[in-house]
């Protein structure tokens, strides 16, 4: 065995360590920890983070050495007291008996049947929309990709503005906020902030417990995640869901579902707007291929060139801009760096897609680089939009599904153009979203196309 190597760590202040600039602007952090190596040191207050700079080291912490790492203490802390041991926060044996019960109602097949809602919501969004009409793109994009997971997950029409749509949106916004504190505040104190959190996941959880047990009195197979999941059976122990397991999977899918998609949305829209030429493209596309129709599952493999798009706006402004973990024994990586138990690494998504030697010309958008060739000659860990290994995102067929036939609904029907007078910064809270919102501009580019039935 080689001796340890101390990675290099990023300087910091007395005892605050990394975390003004941490807090400050992360996705600089991030791209600057690169030029100091693969693998690099940070103190977060007194805590001490590893900082994972290649898909080489991505490659051993998310799939080879997946076992030894679980999900991180803070992770926990913030999202339990939401989706309680869903499958995003838990670990271990029950989360891999989760997983096989959850898995199959991700299988492609059954999603295909999800199209139709996914384009409906979609035209029906387009429908609001006028010419000249100034856009909350954001806001837009979280509208419908809501009403679509809310429906496929458990046959419910949930809006943003009811107050199923208020409850999530303020989970969402809360659980940010804690994730950037050093030191959580209890739970049990009586903060204004605490019982707004309360409140909101209590009306969650009645809504939730309704619908299963709406559902376990009929026993009608409606087709939807939620009728999977009541009716999955662990083929290894026989095992099937509880009620408790029920709504914490059912809160994580609503929470990790619906804004991770409607950021690669905003983003897409917003690259679109700003290069004329993958623009024009992405229209030469979906007119030939739809003709003035709306999109079906069908036509996902001939919208090669929205696929494209879509990898692309992932790459640059990955919804996901990392990952992270916490060794569960001593680990030792790239054969030298040792990492204690309770460490924390987090994996640089948002740094690795925006390196030059994986990515040239990285900070380009630039559609053109998903070629089937260069794909192949990609490192497999380099593009990691959904992480890799066993806790790969179990809706990545889903969201990928989603993200093409939303984007190529309303781009048939609607040109958008950033608003004049809007910066755009990228800024990480639990997904990357633009910092001061996108305001755009709508431009009718077709007639409305007309749904099939
Ligand atoms: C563009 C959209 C999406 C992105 C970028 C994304 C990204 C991710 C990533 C990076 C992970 C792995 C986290 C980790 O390793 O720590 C993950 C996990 C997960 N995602 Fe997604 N996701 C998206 C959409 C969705 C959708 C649509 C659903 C459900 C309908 C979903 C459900 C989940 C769940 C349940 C997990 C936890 C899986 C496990 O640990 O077994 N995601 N997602």
């Amino acid at each position: 065995m080689t001796a340890t190597v101390i990675p290099p760590t990023l300087p910091g202040r007395f005892l605050l360590g990394s975390a003004p600039e941490f807090q400050r602007d992360t996705l600089h952090l991030l791209l600057e920890s690169r030029k100091l190596g693969e693998f690099v040191r940070m103190y977060y207050g007194p805590f001490r983070l590893y900082i994972v700079n290649t898909p080489d080291l991505a490659h051993e912490v998310l799939v080879e050495k997946a076992a030894s790492f679980y999900k991180t203490t803070v992770l926990k802390q913030v999202l339990e007291p939401a989706v309680g041991s869903g499958l995003f926060t838990n670990d271990g044996d029950s989360w891999r008996q989760q997983r096989r019960l959850a898995q199959p109602a991700f299988h492609t097949k059954r999603i295909a049947a999800y199209a139709d809602v996914m384009v409906q919501f979609a035209h029906e969004l387009a429908e609001r929309w006028h010419d000249q009409q100034p856009l909350d793109v954001e806001h837009e994009m979280a509208g419908v990709t809501m009403q679509i997971v809310s429906k496929t997950l458990f046959d419910a029409h949930v809006t943003q503005e009811d107050k199923t749509g208020q409850a999530v949106a303020t989970v969402l916004r809360l659980a940010d906020q804690r994730f950037n504190r050093i030191l959580q505040i209890p739970e049990w104190l009586p903060t204004p902030e605490n019982r707004r959190m309360k409140e909101a996941i209590q009306h969650l959880d009645e809504l939730i417990q309704g619908f299963i047990d709406e559902r376990r009195a009929s026993k009608e197979d409606k087709g939807d995640l939620l009728s999977m999941m009541i009716a999955a059976t662990d083929d290894e122990n026989g095992a099937r869901m509880s009620d408790k397991q029920l709504r914490d999977e059912v809160m994580t899918v609503f929470g990790a579902g619906h804004e991770t998609t409607a950021v690669t949305l905003t983003w897409a829209f917003y690259a679109l707007s700003q290069h004329p030429e993958v623009e024009a493209k992405l229209h030469q596309e979906l007119d030939s291929v739809l003709s003035g129709r709306l999109p079906t599952f069908e036509d996902l493999p001939k919208l090669v060139y929205t696929e494209k798009v879509i990898k692309e706006t992932m790459r640059l402004y990955p919804p996901a801009w990392s990952v992270t973990r916490e060794p569960i024994v001593p680990v030792r990586l790239a054969d030298k760096y040792d990492v204690k138990k309770g460490e924390v690494l987090m994996v640089n998504i948002y740094g690795i897609h925006r390196d030059e030697r994986y990515f040239p010309d990285a900070q380009r958008f630039d559609p053109e680089r998903w070629t089937p060739e260069n794909e192949k000659a990609m490192h497999r860990y380099q593009y990691l939009p959904f992480g890799a290994g066993p806790r790969i995102c179990i809706g990545n067929t889903f969201a990928m599904m989603e993200a093409r036939l939303v984007l190529a609904t309303l781009a048939q029907r609607f040109r958008l153009t950033l608003a004049p007078d809007q910066a755009v910064v990228p800024n990480r809270v639990f997904t990357l979203r633009p910092r001061h919102g996108m305001r755009m501009i709508a431009h009718v580019r077709q007639p409305m196309p007309q749904p099939l039935i």
